[in-house]
């Protein structure tokens, strides 16, 4: 059988990239990432697929400011490469309805939170954690599901907790669930390529 296909779509400094490159390299699954693609120039996660050789794009306002030029132009790199899974680790924008549409129930998220606690338009980064230290709440976590036409609304894949202590900063807080979304992100790409994630009445069967 032929290995999956994934792409990357990242904003940021790639943490949750870097934990699939190197499951990757490990052996962990079998899946080929064979693009990352960045929203922004600057995005420190586009410095990793390259030590790793892996394809790289940029898609940024300064380039593609006509919103749906740059839907296509996804659309379009996600086609090129024949991709078969997306995996969205970091990254901070919309994806077009088109895509969702032709790639329904292979998107893949992850979201620094229980969901649907704190999730939502809004929620996004460090903002999460300010949020949880806000209200109090005794456990947070990180989610990966699959992406849907609802912001952080898609069926739930996994779901991991983590203790929110006191004294617990954001960047403590981070920290932590950073620590478990390197273990669901790679765990959920495995899962898919083996044919093990079946969605039923958006809710998904492992
Ligand atoms: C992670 O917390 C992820 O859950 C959220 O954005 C952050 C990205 O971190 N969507 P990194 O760029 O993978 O280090």
């Amino acid at each position: 059988m032929s290995r999956v296909k994934v792409a990357v779509l990242i904003s940021g400094g790639g943490t949750n990239l870097q934990s699939l490159i190197d499951s990757s390299e490990k052996g962990y699954f079998s899946s080929e990432i064979k693009l990352v693609i960045s929203n922004r120039p600057d995005a420190y996660g586009l410095t990793r697929a390259k030590n790793h050789h892996i394809k790289t794009a940029v898609l940024d306002r300064a380039t593609y400011p006509e919103g749906k030029d740059r839907d296509l132009k996804l659309l379009e790199m996600l086609q090129q490469e024949e991709i078969d899974l997306v995996v969205l680790a970091g990254y901070l924008a919309i994806i077009p309805q088109k895509i969702i549409e032709k790639y329904r129930n292979r998107i893949i998220n992850i979201h620094p939170s229980l969901l649907p606690s704190f999730g939502g338009k809004g929620f996004y980064g460090r903002k999460v954690h300010e949020e949880v230290i806000k209200r109090g709440v005794k456990i947070t976590g990180a989610t990966v599901h699959f992406v849907n036409e609802e912001t952080d609304g898609g069926p739930i894949i996994f779901q991991e907790a983590v203790k929110v202590d006191f004294d617990d900063t954001v960047d403590t807080i981070q920290e932590k669930v950073l620590a478990i979304e390197h273990q669901l992100l790679p765990r959920a790409v495995k899962l898919y390529e083996e044919g093990l994630l079946v969605v039923i009445d958006d809710r998904v069967k492992i």
